[in-house]
């Protein structure tokens, strides 16, 4: 099986668990897409009524585009599951996002979830976290100062480029990855991170997840942390 059958795998098994009447946050990304599809399915095949808080406009349409009913997430009393992808997720279930510069609206949907549950390819589990760079979203006036500090930290910052473009995300801010390749505390650096002036928010998503569905070879494996 190849990679994106093994995401199509998680999206169309992540889909099972949606229930009659839930409010459901919509993570982004490839893995994600098959999700979105599934959901589509069955809202159309069974009538299933859920209302999708999307965390980004690529999700928001693909969404409403498959007849899923979606509002934005101050419109929300509150949301019983957030499926979402992520980047990478160590033993302990901490986890990376935001290789689809959409990890601010991924979070801020995330804490507002009663439950989350991630869906990966079994490429995505790894020892330690920091293979994959940890993104930074952060506001563009003052981010080449930003990257100077940050370099000096010795943290390796890359301003996140696409044809030659700065990647801009949905709130209009910058993305910096930082390539660290194996990083020992991510409480302590997240902390750091976090009180950079000029950082929205960082890539670590840790201690937020429930529920890990792995796709592997032999079947979908569902994880609760
Ligand atoms: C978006 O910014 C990310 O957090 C994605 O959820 C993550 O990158 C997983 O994406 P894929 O499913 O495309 O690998």
């Amino acid at each position: 099986m190849d990679q994106n059958e093994l995401k199509k795998q998680v999206g169309y098994k992540a889909a099972e668990f949606v229930e009659d009447g839930m409010t459901v946050g919509l993570g982004t990304g490839s893995t994600v897409k098959f999700l979105v599809d599934a959901l589509g399915e069955r809202v159309q095949n069974e009538g299933l009524k859920i209302v999708g808080v999307p965390t980004s406009d690529r999700t928001r349409e693909q969404a409403l585009s498959l007849g899923i009913t979606v509002k934005g997430i101050d419109e929300v009393d509150h949301i019983d599951l957030t499926i979402d992808g992520a980047d990478e997720i160590d033993n302990n279930f901490q986890g990376i996002k935001g290789g689809g510069a959409a990890h601010l609206w991924e979070k801020i949907v995330a804490i507002n979830s009663t439950k989350n549950m991630w869906i990966v390819d079994a490429s995505k589990m790894v020892d330690t976290l920091g293979k994959f760079p940890l993104p930074l979203e952060v506001i563009p006036y003052g981010s080449g100062q930003l990257i100077k500090k940050l370099d000096k930290m010795g943290l390796k910052p890359e301003l996140r480029k696409r044809d030659g473009e700065i990647v801009l995300t949905d709130s209009k801010n910058y993305v910096i990855d930082l390539h660290l390749d194996a990083i020992e505390d991510p409480h302590d650096l997240e902390k750091e991170l976090i009180q950079m002036v000029g950082v929205v928010e960082q890539g670590f998503f840790l201690d937020l997840v429930n529920t890990v569905i792995v796709g592997r070879e032999e079947g979908p494996q569902v994880i609760d942390n």
